[in-house]
């Protein structure tokens, strides 16, 4: 099975922990009948300073042509906000990917470095977010005056039909016994017709069951008692909040990771981190935020979780051996990135091989 992956390392850190998500796609290739050919696609601030744009058009040609691409992070320190950044919104809209993954899942070697207190924390955290990535607010239409401003959010039929269909499905998948939806119904109009759409919806999986919570409420429920959720879907302001506020819960930013994916066509698999300047090239960063999202390629990209689950295990195991600086733990050996990347390349090896 052949597939292109389209690579971006990016700045900072990027390519310190993109070079580790290769190293994972490449012991797949070895022991499995996968096959992958990388294409370079720089993009973000160092190629901004060299060419004027953060996303060169062949960059963008090379990642429309390629089956999936594989992310680092960008932005630069002694740029602008934003001026290495919005390539990052220009590949998620040039490429419709409306989908934002982004599991938050506390390993229980980790439990430790949850910054919940073990009573909040119950019977473990495993939360999916799904986020819709392309309408609402992030959209950008409105105007800046001197004395006012205004955002429109926007929503269409179709574009909450196909986002609350796809977390369904990603629930019916997983076996999750629960999907709930965030919003503000008791105010907002968008959120009014998200909440008819997703009950509609609902009729169609009548083994899964539903609530609905408003995204205030959520926001607490989320620390008090994240035990109880599963599938969580929502807008695309309401995600990129509630799912930070999520990925604090599993250790270290260093180990969330997230698809923007378009099912079926190109999409975009990276760490939730940003590119780390304070940490850029001491060799420091943990990788397995990109780690997982190489996982999540293959779910839902390449459509196996057999390979999903084992690369899973393998971060699993590789955490009870050693550690990167940000989840250090005194008793197992503080790891470089590489090191963590082989560590984890290596479990995952003898899984394959078996
Ligand atoms: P950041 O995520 O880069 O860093 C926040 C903190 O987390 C820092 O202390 C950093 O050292 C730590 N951290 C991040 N990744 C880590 C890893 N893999 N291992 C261990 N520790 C890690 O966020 P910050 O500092 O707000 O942003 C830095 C730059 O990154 C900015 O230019 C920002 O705009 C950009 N950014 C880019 C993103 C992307 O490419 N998708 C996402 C978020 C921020
Ligand atoms: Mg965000």
């Amino acid at each position: 099975m052949k597939k292109i992956i389209a690579i971006t390392r990016g700045d900072g850190c990027g390519p310190e922990v993109v070079n580790e998500g290769i190293k994972i796609l490449k012991i797949v290739s070895e022991f499995t009948d996968y096959d992958f050919e990388f294409k370079d696609a720089p993009a973000g601030g160092e190629v901004w300073k060299q060419y004027g744009t953060n996303l060169p058009e062949k960059s963008f040609e090379t990642i429309k042509k390629s089956d999936t691409l594989l992310f680092g992070a960008i932005g630069l320190p002694d740029l602008p906000p934003g001026v290495a950044e919005s390539a990052i919104m220009k590949i998620r809209q040039g490429l419709d990917l409306y989908v934002n993954l982004r599991p938050a899942k506390l390993y229980d070697v980790l439990r430790e470095k949850c910054p919940l207190k073990s009573e909040f924390i119950g019977s473990g955290i495993d939360i999916t977010f799904v986020r819709e990535n392309t309408e609402g607010l992030y959209k950008n239409v409105g105007s800046l005056g001197e004395d006012s401003a205004e955002n429109l959010m926007f929503y269409t039929r179709d574009g909450c039909e196909r986002i609350i269909k796809f977390a369904f499905e990603f629930a019916k998948k997983k076996n999750h016994k629960i999907v709930t939806s965030v919003d503000k119904a008791n105010l907002l109009n968008t959120s009014k017709l998200w909440r008819k759409i997703f009950h509609e919806m609902s009729g169609n999986y009548s083994n899964i069951e539903t609530e609905d919570i408003y995204i205030d409420a959520f926001t607490q429920w989320l620390i008090r008692a994240p035990h109880r959720f599963q599938t969580v879907v929502t807008g695309n302001m309401f995600g990129d909040i509630i799912s930070d506020e999520g990925a604090f819960l599993i250790g270290s930013l260093g180990m969330g990771s997230s698809g923007n994916i378009h099912p079926g066509k190109v999409s975009m698999y990276e760490p939730i981190h940003g590119s780390a300047p304070d940490i850029a090239g001491k060799g420091i960063a943990n990788p397995i935020g990109t780690i997982l999202s190489v996982k999540i390629m293959f779910e839902e990209s390449f459509n196996s979780s057999e390979i999903g689950n084992e690369i899973d295990h393998a971060v699993e195991e590789a955490l009870q051996e050693g550690r990167t600086v940000d989840i250090k733990s005194k008793s197992l050996e503080t790891l470089s990135t590489m090191e963590m990347g082989d560590l984890i390349a290596n479990k995952l090896k003898s899984k394959l091989k078996a």
